[in-house]
């Protein structure tokens, strides 16, 4: 089934901005070849561009923003919420291109999504929807509209085709888990101790969308904690945490900043920052439930 077809049901400002985001990740697939090497930018937190990173984005502005499909976008590599003159009240927060520290190696990196009504400064919670799209040996993408999560696969045709439809979260012990051991804070120590003491293997790419791809089919745990030198962590909670984890829960499983479900956090500005437990419910519980 096609992705058009699988959407259908849903607002149709909605779907118009899922089959937006699906057309310009279709050519950031393509992209890659023609697109290689570093920018001469930085983005606002003190991180060089790949040339990557700044074509994704332009293409989503000009595809989403520009032509009307939504009101407010808010994108990783721009210092502003960005309004443009549209029929809906669509906000759509946007990671481009996640994990692109990595394409220079040709690693798997990917797309995240938040979908909001009314602006992009809210919590998780209060989203309408979430997608990603992972840029692997194949293309695929992930949406949740809170009418469960569903898989596609870019086919031979340039087509989305349905890959698997009512994703739940596995069960096998995996650990993703970001940060130097030297930093680690003491309750995020504990956690990895346990979780490492109970068999879990390791797992941790640098692209925390393709990382947390494996968390949701297999299971276990993804970790991006607090540390000392940046106790709220490094991953974005508008941009990165707050999509995945939406995604990850409509799938059954849970997301925490260590302390309160993330999805509760009301974001402050769009450039916060989050720690990210993200995974099956008792790993979650096993973190939130730790002394502090
Ligand atoms: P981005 O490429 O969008 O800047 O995000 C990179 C993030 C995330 O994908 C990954 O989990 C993390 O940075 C890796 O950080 P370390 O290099 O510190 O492990
Ligand atoms: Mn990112
Ligand atoms: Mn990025």
């Amino acid at each position: 089934m096609h992705l058009s077809k699988h959407l259908e049901g849903y607002d149709k400002d909605i779907v118009e901005a899922v089959l937006g985001i699906a057309e310009v990740s279709k050519a950031i697939s393509r992209g890659f070849i023609t697109h290689q090497g570093k920018a001469e930018s930085d983005n606002i937190y003190g991180e060089q561009q790949a040339r990557m990173d700044v074509w994704a984005d332009g293409l989503f502005i000009k595809e989403l923003g520009e032509s009307g499909l939504v009101r407010y976008l808010a994108s990783e590599e721009q210092p502003e919420v960005m309004e443009f003159e549209s029929d809906t009240d669509l906000g759509i927060s946007i990671d481009p291109l996640d994990g692109s520290s990595l394409l220079s190696v040709n690693l798997t990196v990917g797309t995240i999504v938040g979908i909001q009504r009314g602006g992009v400064l809210k919590p998780g919670n209060e989203m309408v929807g979430a997608m990603y799209v992972i840029y692997g040996p194949l293309t695929v993408l992930v949406y949740a509209l809170g009418n469960g999560v569903h898989e596609f696969v870019l086919n031979a045709d340039g087509d989305f085709v349905l890959r698997r439809e009512n994703l739940t979260i596995g069960s096998e012990k995996r650990l993703g888990q970001g940060a130097a051991r030297n930093t680690y804070l003491l309750f995020h120590e504990e956690f990895i101790s346990m979780l490492e003491a109970d068999g879990y293997k390791i797992r941790f790419s640098g692209s925390f969308v393709a990382d947390v791809h494996q968390i949701l089919h297999k299971g276990g745990v993804f970790t991006y904690p607090g540390y000392r030198g940046s106790e709220r962590g490094k991953l974005r909670l508008l941009f990165e945490c707050a999509p995945m984890g939406y995604i990850v829960t409509q799938a059954g499983g849970a997301v925490s900043d260590g302390y309160v479900d993330l999805l509760t956090i009301q974001p402050q500005s769009i450039s916060e920052r989050a720690p990210v437990y993200i995974g099956g419910k008792r790993e979650i519980e096993l973190i939130m439930g730790l002394p502090k």
